[in-house]
């Protein structure tokens, strides 16, 4: 089948399990061989009918153009039961009001201070490192985000100890909820196991730990900067009406659930690949010397570290968490010229796109520079969708930059990490794109000497080409300096 072609010729299936089980076996590779059969490719999973979207016209027109013809369908429903109707898991006219309230938590006049929070967070974790220690640095990652997501929603004196229970608690709960919302049969996970003992009492515990929080910020009534704060003091502009505590309490479990996970396995991603590239990650540790010099980049820093940021945004590029998104119609609908049904499933995944020679020559090349300038013009067209588009955008997207940012800047100024001999990092899938293992060896970086660069205004060492991205980025007039986007 030619490329390009509107088809409705579906790939060959088995009997009964249709194309689930290759879905399932090696979704990577599915979606990429799936590209071949046409912009929109009718699959069989199991008994149901589900379409796979190849092209960034269609999944514009899936996630913006007739978003509200669409809901996110059967596994975020499994993880309502578990994590509450956050944003994460709402949807409808009740999700939108939901999102109006918590936007206000994410507007870029708050990121500041959670950079801030961020930079601490950073500076204390790494502190404790070793010389010469193999760290598993998908776990380690994880630790330090999870820190740093309750730290931001819960910033007053008590909460290092409260940042830990959380931490504690929310670990057992990510890989459950993934667990449950990935099995195919849900029975299984509703058997009394040791890890389902352990799930559910850690599911209790976040919730006495959130409420107690939030019954103690609603008699203080003040704003401690932090993104619980912002959510309490959130009025909705139609009703002038709040969040009630349950609704507080599942938006927070939706912001530890969306916002851990994902930056620390993209951080994760971005280490693999500077471990295989040694003069990206040379270039890199030249920009972070010459601008932060052995500390912790501070918010006001992250203009300054333009290559870094490119850095990042091409591992999202590669190994972006969104392996696969998904829809169901509400409604009756016309796709790319296919009549699709309601209640029909519409798959997609941003990183196969990400990947297809047509949209990024040279695909599976890591290669910083191919963002020079590049970065709006994807994300008008939905070539680049790491953070999804639309109304179910990552609502965390410049949180999620300047977090990713300061973690980068905060290891690779203070530590060079080359992968443990005999190591074989794979991707594998959870609900994210997780990498299999992750042992990498700790050097201490030698002090440069490089005198630190002006804290606001300066250049990167290649500044010819940056300065445009920098321009950009600056973090006035309420943008994010990481992203350059407005607050919403
Ligand atoms: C590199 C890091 C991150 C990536 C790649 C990422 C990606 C995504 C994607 C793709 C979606 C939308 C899924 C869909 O369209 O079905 C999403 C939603 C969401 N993200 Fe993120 N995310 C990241 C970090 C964060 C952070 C740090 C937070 C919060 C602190 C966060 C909070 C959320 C929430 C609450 C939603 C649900 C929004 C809604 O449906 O209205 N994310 N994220």
């Amino acid at each position: 089948m030619v490329r390009g072609a509107k088809s409705m010729v579906a790939p060959p299936a088995l009997p009964f399990v249709g194309h689930a089980l290759a879905l399932r076996r090696n979704p990577l590779r599915f979606f990429a061989e799936i590209r071949s059969y046409g912009d929109i490719v009718p699959i069989r999973l199991g008994p149901a009918k589900a379409y796979v979207v190849n092209t960034p016209d269609l999944m514009r027109e899936v996630l913006v153009v007739q978003a509200r013809n669409f809901d996110k369908g059967v596994q975020v429903e499994k993880a309502r039961a578990f994590l509450g109707n956050g944003l994460v898991s709402s949807d409808g006219d009740y999700h939108r009001r939901q999102r109006r309230l918590v936007q206000p938590a994410f507007r870029a006049s708050r990121i500041p201070g959670y950079g801030r929070i961020m930079s601490d967070v950073v500076t204390r974790h790494v502190s404790a490192w070793q010389d010469g220690q193999v760290l598993a640095v998908d776990q380690e990652l994880n630790k330090l985000t999870l820190t740093i997501v309750a730290k931001t929603m819960f910033a007053t004196d008590f909460s290092m100890e409260t940042a830990m229970e959380i931490r504690d608690a929310m670990r057992p709960v990510l890989a459950g909820v993934t667990r449950r919302m990935m099995a195919p049969f849900g029975v299984l996970t509703k058997l009394p196991t040791p890890e389902s003992r352990r799930f559910n009492s850690c599911i209790r515990r976040l919730h006495e730990i959130i409420d107690r929080v939030i019954t103690q910020y609603r008699a203080s009534g003040e704003d401690h900067g932090d993104l619980l704060s912002m959510m309490l003091l959130a009025r909705d502009r139609e009703d002038a009406t709040g969040m009630t505590d349950l609704q507080l309490r599942d938006e927070v479990m939706a912001v530890l659930f969306a916002g851990s996970e994902t930056v620390a396995n993209s951080v994760a991603w971005t280490f693999h690949v500077l471990g295989a590239n040694p003069e990206i990650e040379h270039r890199l540790h030249a920009e972070v010397d010459g601008v932060v010099n052995g500390r912790t980049p501070q918010y006001e820093d992250l203009p300054q570290l333009p290559y870094t940021r490119r850095v990042f945004t091409e591992a999202l590029r590669m190994y972006g968490p969104p392996w696969m998104l998904s829809r169901r119609t509400t409604a009756e609908i016309e796709l790319g010229g296919v009549r699709i049904p309601a209640g029909a499933s519409v798959l997609f995944s941003p990183n196969s796109m990400q990947r297809d020679p047509a949209i990024y020559p040279d695909p599976d090349t890591f290669d910083p520079d191919r963002w020079l300038g590049n970065e709006i013009k994807t994300a008008a067209k939905c070539t680049y969708l790491p953070f999804s588009a639309g109304n179910r955008q990552c609502i965390g997207d410049s949180y999620a930059w300047v977090s990713s940012v300061t973690i980068l800047g905060g290891i690779c100024s203070r530590w060079r990490l080359t992968p443990a001999p005999g190591s074989r990092v794979r991707p594998t899938i959870a609900l994210t794109l997780v990498p299999s293992e992750l042992p990498m060896k700790l050097h201490r970086r030698q002090d440069t000497g490089a005198p630190p660069r002006p804290a606001a205004g300066g250049r990167a060492p290649d500044a010819g080409e940056d300065v445009q991205d920098t321009a950009n980025n600056h973090g006035s007039h309420g943008t994010c300096p990481v992203t350059g986007r407005m607050s919403q």
